[in-house]
């Protein structure tokens, strides 16, 4: 049962009063009607209980505050709670208040059906919004375990750290923390953000070119809602990301899907697909879902297309800070010499996915359009956690723990290709382990991905399947395997399963 409470107020002449913490119920009173008060309270009241509006245990606001909010003298009010006491509806408790009845059920059953029961005819929603497929119900996107894509290891995260910096910030918040921000972030995240891409992804940028999103998808959308208009053809990566897919979509754009090879994007075939396409969305440092690296030869190609079709590169660089094999590779954006390339990044590799919190760096002209846009959809981004995290990077506690993670993560993924090997030999071709969370395995002929996908569903076991990220013709079966969250020594019986289910 929920617990209501009520909170002392200061107000304006330093008196403390008791504020009840409930809220006042939609109760519509109408002097001139000739039901009289009490019995127009009464009703609402018995009607938002019946209807479920208002549940067992709730608090009911003191006769004296509904008074004042309904701007009506309190007689009728104590009339209405006097006989909702009476009947059973209401209960007081000495010193705490009056709530609704905790004998009645939690959910009374309303004359008027359950309230997520859909009453009326058609009334369909928008043509662009069916483009984009249902809540995915395929089990290996919620999974948690064993191969579950996109799961880091979140037991070692520094949780003390963490907490600390977030009991810093939140006990001195201050009233100019209260207020709405800058759409484009706070200055000193921004600050701390620059340093950091110029430093370790070498990224031409400045703190005003710097945007905090909501994570990057929120930055793919937002990228998709400010350069292109609906009908707008755009490359996609295929195999690629299927959020990008729908964000895209969602805008109205024709995807081009262009394949991708060892060296990522081909460019030559995406010219031949469609050379006038107003953008191009690549993730350069580690392809997704194929974790290949885009080649120097094929970035200088992209950059060159770009600069004679006029057109945007959209480089998502969600997960580069985990590089196994070499130092990680510098970003696409800095080789740019023609304000062409946005760059979007993430913390839900780094840190964690429910922090919601990315970046991305504007060419500078664009900067007020890609700010007027993001108001119009959130505003700003909120500010508690932009300030924890400024003073987690600038402390030195961000690269220790990408330093950490990476090592950590490195053994994960040789246990999960030793095990591979040692498991299945040859006959599972291996891709893209050389950053990231995740590598790619490709079956042999005649398997089919979503089918084994199904199978070890239900055994908990989340392989994700690799044919539903292609578009185009001909997807290739196999999985995309993450491997953050499952530790080295775990990983050669977590094979072996997927072996038996594959078999
Ligand atoms: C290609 C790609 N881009 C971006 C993201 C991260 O999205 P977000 O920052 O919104 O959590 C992911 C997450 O898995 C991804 O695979």
């Amino acid at each position: 049962m929920a617990a209501w409470r009520q909170f002392n107020m200061t107000t304006y002449d330093g008196s403390v009063e008791k504020v009840s913490a409930a809220v006042s119920p939609v109760i519509a009173v109408d002097r001139k009607a000739p039901r009289p008060m009490h019995k127009q309270i009464y009703d609402g009241y018995r009607e938002a209980i019946v209807r479920g509006n208002l549940r067992s245990g709730q608090q009911i606001p003191s006769t004296r505050a509904l008074a004042v909010e309904l701007g009506i003298s309190r007689i009728p009010v104590l009339d209405a709670y006097a006989q909702l006491l009476a009947e059973g509806y209401f209960e007081s408790r000495a010193g705490a208040g009056t709530f609704v009845s905790s004998s009645l059920p939690e959910q009374p059953v309303s004359h008027s059906g359950n309230a997520s029961e859909v009453r009326t005819g058609t009334r369909p929603a928008s043509r662009r919004s069916t483009v984009v497929p249902r809540r995915e119900s395929e089990p290996w996107v919620y999974g948690t375990g064993a191969f579950s894509v996109g799961q880091l290891a979140f037991d070692h995260f520094p949780f003390q750290t963490w907490t600390r910096l977030l009991t810093r910030h939140c006990r001195k918040v201050h009233a100019g923390s209260l207020n709405y921000g800058d759409p484009m972030g706070s200055k000193d995240f921004r600050e701390t953000i620059a340093a950091y891409l110029r430093t370790a992804r070498a990224v031409h940028c400045d703190a005003r070119q710097i945007m905090v999103v909501s994570g990057s998808q929120q930055a793919l959308d937002l990228c998709a809602r400010t350069m292109l208009d609906p009908g707008a053809p755009v490359w996609i990566e295929d195999p690629g990301y299927m959020l990008l897919r729908s964000a895209l979509n969602l805008a109205g754009c024709d995807l081009v899907p262009v394949p991708v090879d060892g060296e990522g994007l081909n460019v030559a075939a995406g010219i031949r697909l469609c050379r006038q396409a107003k953008a191009a969305w690549v993730t350069p440092s580690h392809q997704y879902p194929l974790g290949v690296t885009m080649s120097a030869s094929r970035r200088f190609q992209l950059l060159e297309w770009a600069r004679g079709a006029g057109a945007w590169i959209i480089e998502d660089d969600y997960d580069s800070e985990y590089r196994y094999e070499s130092m990680p590779i510098a970003s696409l954006q800095g080789l740019d010499s023609d304000s062409r390339v946005i760059y979007i990044g993430t913390f839900s590799k780094t840190l964690f996915p429910s922090l919601r919190l990315g970046y991305m760096v504007i060419p500078a002209d664009l900067v007020d359009r890609f700010a007027a846009v993001r108001r119009v959809i959130d505003v700003c981004p909120p500010q508690l956690y932009q300030a924890v995290l400024a003073d987690f990077m600038r402390e030195g506690h961000y690269a220790r723990h990408i330093r950490k993670m990476r090592m950590l993560y490195s053994e994960r993924r040789s246990a999960l290709v030793e095990a591979i090997r040692s498991e299945f030999g040859s006959r599972l071709e291996v891709t893209g382990g050389a950053a990231g969370m995740h590598l790619a395995v490709m079956l042999p002929d005649g398997l089919n991905d979503v089918e084994i996908a199904a199978r070890a569903a239900r055994q908990n076991l989340w392989l994700w399947p690799l044919s539903p990220a292609y578009l185009g013709d001909n997807p290739r079966q196999g999985f995309i395997l993450g491997f953050g969250s499952t530790t080295a020594a775990e990983m050669p019986r977590a094979v072996k399963r997927m072996r038996s289910v594959i078999a």
